[in-house]
């Protein structure tokens, strides 16, 4: 892989991605985001991840969709080659992915980290959708899961004058689960990223898959979904082990089963 540097078990079940196109603060082109989703298809299937930590640098975790690979396409020729179309496979990942982000999450960069699941942040970090600066709009999500992380005028705020949101203000939003010092953000997601790894990975995928069903359903039917769900874990031996240990006071071993 060119443009991806996968870390497995930097901690415990922990795999780390890291985007490593710095010279172009990791604009994502489309060899970039194949090597990506491979990446993530490959972790979901490894039985020693059980979470994963998707990073970029200080600079930047990613300052959008390559500009420059787009720039001359025809609208016939953008919609031939789908490219989001990747993108759209990478929210079917079912481990938890954690984005780590310092510097600049712009365009398809902050539509990258709302891919994620939780996103820890640098103080150093900007969030935004400026595509509106270059005469387009977002096209991996933006309009729809920023509005929903953070409100209609937010949103509209910030993809009709692409404005950036600061760290603290991203944070004051619901954007993103923690702000931190620079020196501090790839630790904290990995922190976080182990903690979660100790639950048994079984019941995270499927807490994961329910509360990703709440942005596509009804209450009734996202409840089902929840039940569903919780009623499988009973198969697990993860579910037995969990509430054993609970009874005879003593830390569970979860092996995923
Ligand atoms: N695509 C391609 N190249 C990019 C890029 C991008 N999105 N962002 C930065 N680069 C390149 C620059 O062209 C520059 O390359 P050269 O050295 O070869 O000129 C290099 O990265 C460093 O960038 P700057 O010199 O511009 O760095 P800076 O610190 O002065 O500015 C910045 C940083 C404010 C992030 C600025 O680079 C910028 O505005 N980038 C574009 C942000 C943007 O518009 N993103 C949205 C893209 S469209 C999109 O993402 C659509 C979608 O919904 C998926």
């Amino acid at each position: 892989m060119d443009f991806i540097k996968v870390t497995e078990q930097k901690e415990p079940f922990v795999a780390l991605v890291e985007l490593n196109r710095p010279k172009e603060l990791n604009a994502l082109n489309h060899q970039l985001m194949t090597e990506l989703l491979v990446a993530f298809q490959q972790l979901d299937k490894n039985d020693q991840v059980r979470v994963i930590v998707l990073t970029g640098n200080e600079k930047a975790f990613a300052a959008g969709a390559d500009i420059k690979e787009m720039a001359e396409k025809t609208a016939i020729e953008m919609q031939l080659m789908d490219r989001f179309a990747t993108w759209d496979q990478i929210r079917k990942t079912k481990k938890p992915i954690i984005a780590a982000v310092s510097g600049f999450a712009l365009g398809g960069g902050c539509e990258l980290t709302m891919m994620c699941d939780m996103i820890i942040a640098s103080e150093t970090a900007k969030f935004g959708q400026p595509e509106i600066k270059i005469g387009t709009i977002p096209g991996a999500g933006g309009t729809q899961r920023l509005t929903k992380a953070v409100g209609k005028a937010k949103a509209m705020e910030l993809i009709l004058s692409g404005r950036f949101l600061s760290a603290d203000e991203a944070h004051f939003y619901g954007l993103v689960n923690k702000v931190v010092p620079v020196e501090m953000y790839l630790y904290e997601a990995l922190q976080l990223a182990k903690e979660i790894a100790q639950m048994s990975p079984i019941a995270v995928q499927l807490a994961k898959e329910a509360i990703n069903r709440s942005f596509e359903t009804q209450l009734d039917e996202g409840l089902a979904f929840e039940r569903k769900n919780f009623y499988l874990t009973f198969a697990s031996e993860d579910q037995k082990e969990g509430m054993k240990a609970f009874v005879e006071k003593r830390k569970p071993d979860y092996k995923g089963k």
